[in-house]
């Protein structure tokens, strides 16, 4: 009789972590806008704000269609094809969420187990600021597949990102790559300044080994998108953060792709049943 064969199945949704380390960097910027640029490359996308003391991810999004319940699951909301679910959608605007640790990761697993996110490819998180127990208590109940850093170019920003970094390493996720966000400012005759400093995000990127995904320039097209609730991609876009955001979104296929080839995602392969 010929043995069974198992065969590795690699579990659909990737869980992929936007953390910085540092609060005011552009995590929450990043997660909506690398969303729908993974979504213009054809993939299938929701996001998930982890940030349960300042979820800010609903604000930045237009609301096609709010969360409901279905057959006893959390159905996520919809905002240009992009999936989403945060804290906001469940607390008036102005109350802050007084909660303790335990409770708020809590909500973060509801999120993950008692919604109905349907046939995901990537489902992007944005992290909470800092290293503190609740991102370490994410990295322990959801199975990342790995984490894009975010840090300005400023020393202080990279003293952060450098501690996310190795508390990522040492919970053992893969770092798919850094982004350097507000990485200089471009004036209409062409004239570069760099307000927050130079090339922190590359040096960083040199010192670690993993790769520099991007770098976005300051520009008022993404205050202005998140604050109306758009897509950088639309086409009523044309600035440089536009084609920088669309760029990461390539850069960061690429590494998953590296990653997915090098075998090294074997912790998150399940085995599946074949009959012979
Ligand atoms: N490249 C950029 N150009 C212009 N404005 C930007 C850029 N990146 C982010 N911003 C603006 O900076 C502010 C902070 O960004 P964001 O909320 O994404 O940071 P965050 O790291 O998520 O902050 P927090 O730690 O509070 O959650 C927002 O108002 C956003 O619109
Ligand atoms: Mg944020």
């Amino acid at each position: 009789m010929p043995l069974p064969l198992y065969e590795k199945k690699e579990p659909k949704t990737k869980y992929i972590a936007v953390a910085a380390g540092k609060g005011g960097v552009g995590k929450s910027t990043l997660t909506a806008q690398l969303g729908f640029a993974l979504k213009k490359l054809g993939f299938k996308v929701g996001l998930l704000d982890g940030d349960i003391y300042g979820p800010s991810l609903r604000k930045m999004l237009p609301e096609d269609k709010l969360p409901f319940q279905k057959d006893g699951k959390i159905m996520p909301a919809l905002a240009l094809g992009l999936k989403v679910l945060s804290l906001a959608h469940f607390r008036p605007d102005e109350k802050a969420a007084i909660v303790r640790a335990p409770i708020a990761t809590g909500i973060i697993s509801q999120f993950i187990n008692d919604a109905d996110w349907g046939d995901l490819d990537y489902l992007l998180i944005d992290f909470p600021p800092g290293t503190g127990d609740i991102p370490l208590t994410i990295c322990q109940k959801i199975p990342l597949f790995g984490a894009v850093l975010i840090t300005t170019p400023q020393a202080v920003s990279l003293l952060d990102v450098k501690k996310a970094l190795l508390s990522f390493e040492e919970m053992g996720v893969p770092i798919l790559g850094i982004v350097e966000n507000l990485s200089y400012f471009e004036e209409a005759s062409g004239v570069k300044s760099y307000p927050f400093g130079k090339k922190g995000g590359e040096s960083l990127s040199l010192a670690s080994g993993y790769p520099l995904l991007g770098e976005i320039p300051i520009d008022e097209e993404v205050s202005k998108a998140s604050d109306l609730g758009k897509s950088l991609c639309d086409a009523s876009f044309h600035g440089p953060a536009k084609s920088a955001i669309e760029s990461i979104g390539k850069a960061l296929i690429k590494e998953i792709e590296i990653l997915n080839k090098n075998d090294l995602a074997l912790k998150s392969f399940e085995l599946e049943w074949k009959e012979m």
